[in-house]
């Protein structure tokens, strides 16, 4: 007969695993009600025999993204936004494109692990373990390569070829959720007060000043 600590040690590990992603769904289909009145912790579900396989599609992946901004690169989410059968399935998935030397900047997925593959180009990628250690784990990834960013960790990557590349990532859950570092720091509406910034980032107001200008 199994230990009560063993069966207790199960237990624990299964509830860790089922809270790394969203919650198991309880029926076959919850297509999302987007535009529907009722809030859930995610969507109310349309009625099963209304689903449609145009609630389950997307099409538009073989789209490049627009580089054309100050970091290089743009993600195309798709999302339970886009596809509105991924509703309680806690799976999405993303396009990545950059340009050269384009950063998808440090930023992390409040819901979500992500597990990426380089389908062109090059990619330096990598990310950081929480307080005290605050380990960089980093790698420059070929095409072909996968890498994993474990959920919420602060990650980030880079195009370090002199082509375009394109990356596509997994994430596990129906909406994963973004908060780039920067954006959420410097960018915040309203700003967080200059002088609490210049003291958190051992700098003076005027430097935060102009970092707060360019978010
Ligand atoms: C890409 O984005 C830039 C900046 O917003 C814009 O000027 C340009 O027209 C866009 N290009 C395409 C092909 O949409």
């Amino acid at each position: 007969m199994a230990s009560p600590f063993l069966v207790l040690g199960f237990l624990i590990a299964t509830c860790l695993v089922a809270l790394a992603s969203d919650h198991s769904p309880l029926q076959d289909l919850c297509v999302a009600d987007l535009k529907g009145p009722l809030l859930v912790n995610g969507f109310a579900c349309k009625g099963a025999k209304m689903a449609q396989a145009t609630d389950f599609f997307f099409s538009g992946l073989h789209m490049p993204g627009n580089t054309s901004n100050p970091v290089g690169s743009k993600v195309t989410p798709v999302n339970v936004v886009q596809i509105p059968g991924l509703n309680t399935l806690g799976i999405s998935m993303a396009r990545i494109d950059f340009a050269p030397w384009g950063v998808n900047p440090p930023h992390t997925h409040p819901r979500a692990t992500e597990i990426l593959t380089v389908i062109e180009g090059s990619l330096e990628v990598g990310f950081v373990t929480s307080n005290p250690d605050n380990r960089l784990i980093t790698k420059l990834l070929q095409k072909g390569d996968v890498f994993v960013f474990p959920v919420n960790l602060v990650h980030f990557q880079r195009n370090t070829g002199h082509g375009n590349a394109v990356a596509i990532a997994a994430l596990s859950s129906q909406n994963p959720g973004v908060i780039t570092i920067s954006n959420a720091v410097f960018g915040s509406n309203p700003a967080i007060a200059n002088d609490l910034l210049a003291k958190s980032f051992q700098t003076d107001t005027k430097t935060v000043n102009w970092i707060q200008s360019k978010f």
